[in-house]
């Protein structure tokens, strides 16, 4: 069917600024936010018999894994191994009995993505795929989907599909940690109120849109960009760094802050800006003095956190976009949003095809 911009100058836009609604709808088909449960939706994988999750996909789908990973393994104890699809069809790994497969795809298309699940289906293990179109290849060969409910995704670099992807691995790993019995139910219900937030700190961060549009201007700039993060907002500081580059063509990287020492700090100089995910949370001190090495090498900082983090920050000279204050959980969901608006509004700065960026395929059938 016929899908528009309505008033959005392009489909990016539009699907951006869709985010509340589609997360809400999706978390919507998964939890139960009057019980504080978790629906009883079908799944092919047992959670609570699994020893080992395998999680493959491309693009911003793996960079969602990866964040699924950190919520399995802390909130499921459960061990979960990601690769990228095009790594993981050929490495020949082992599946015992115990483990089970989890896919991540937008278009249910992608031609390693899918390579991987047959791969899988030779091992025997059961399948299951976090999916958009639900009429597609990956869907029909898995055992059991869990679809997203963002609907038609049409911009090049995916953005709404990314959050609903993260709010249902959230999910997942709520109702896996209840089966294994890592999670009391009285936690989970905290969880899920906690999503049940995510979409009107998602309406809150678009609202920041006007402070962006102002960053981005001063991006189109520059040449080469540095995005740092922790734990769940460190994959989502590579989604930072791969939507910049895509977009704008800038060359981006993203890095686990810890890592900073081991390699980017060399980079840093007054022409580097470098981008901050760091929410107020039990880590954020660490974060801190990564900051503080880069400005004490003149290194221009980007900060995005929240109020308590841009007082506690309290550097010499930085810029901060201030978020809401947000439950940790779903913290990489909403912090989605200036992530995605950024590069969005670097790339208008810059005049690139925004929705087409060059050499990029919405989704990528051959290998
Ligand atoms: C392409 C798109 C990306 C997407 C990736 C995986 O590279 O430009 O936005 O993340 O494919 O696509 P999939 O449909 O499998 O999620």
């Amino acid at each position: 069917f016929l899908v528009d911009k309505g008033n959005h100058r392009h489909f990016m836009e539009k699907e951006i600024h869709e985010q509340p609604e589609v997360i809400a709808h999706t978390l919507a088909h998964y939890l139960d936010f009057a019980g504080g449960g978790v629906k009883s939706f079908d799944t092919p994988i047992d959670f609570a018999k699994i020893d080992r999750l395998a999680v493959s996909a491309c693009g911003t789908a793996y960079l969602a894994g990866l964040i699924g990973k950190y919520w399995f393994e802390r909130y499921a104890r459960l061990p979960v191994d990601i690769d990228i699809a095009s790594e993981f069809r050929y490495r020949e790994m082992p599946l015992t009995k115990a483990s089970a497969a989890l896919f991540v795809s937008q278009s249910g298309e992608t031609a390693d993505t899918l390579a991987s699940l047959r791969y899988c289906r030779k091992e025997g293990v059961p399948i299951a795929t976090i999916v958009n179109v639900r009429d597609s290849t990956m869907a029909r060969e898995s055992d059991g989907i869990f679809p997203t409910l963002a609907g038609p995704e049409i911009g090049v670099a995916s953005t709404k599909a990314f959050t609903c992807q993260l709010s249902i691995f959230a999910a997942l790993a709520v109702r896996a940690g209840l089966e294994r019995g890592t999670l009391s139910p009285e936690e989970a219900s905290s969880h899920i109120r906690a999503l049940s937030e995510a979409p009107r700190y998602a309406a809150q961060a678009l609202k920041l849109e006007e402070r962006i549009e102002k960053v981005g201007r001063e991006l189109s700039q520059v040449r080469h960009v540095l995005y740092l993060g922790r734990d769940t907002n460190y994959p989502l500081a590579m989604e930072g760094a791969l939507k910049l580059k895509e977009l704008s063509y800038i060359h981006a990287e993203g890095y686990a802050a810890g890592e900073l020492k081991h390699g980017p700090i060399a980079l840093i100089d007054e022409q580097m800006p470098v981008i901050v995910i760091a929410p107020c949370d039990r880590i954020f001190e660490k974060t801190v003095s990564n900051m503080q090495e880069v400005a004490a090498r003149g290194g221009r900082i980007i900060l995005i956190t929240d109020e308590e983090g841009a007082v506690r920050a309290s550097l010499d000279s930085f810029e901060t976009i201030v978020m809401p204050t947000v439950p940790e959980l779903i913290a990489p969901i909403v912090y989605a949003l200036p992530v995605q608006m950024l590069a969005y509004h670097t790339a208008v700065a810059m005049g690139t095809d925004v929705d087409q960026p060059r050499n990029l395929a919405k989704s990528v059938t051959v290998e």
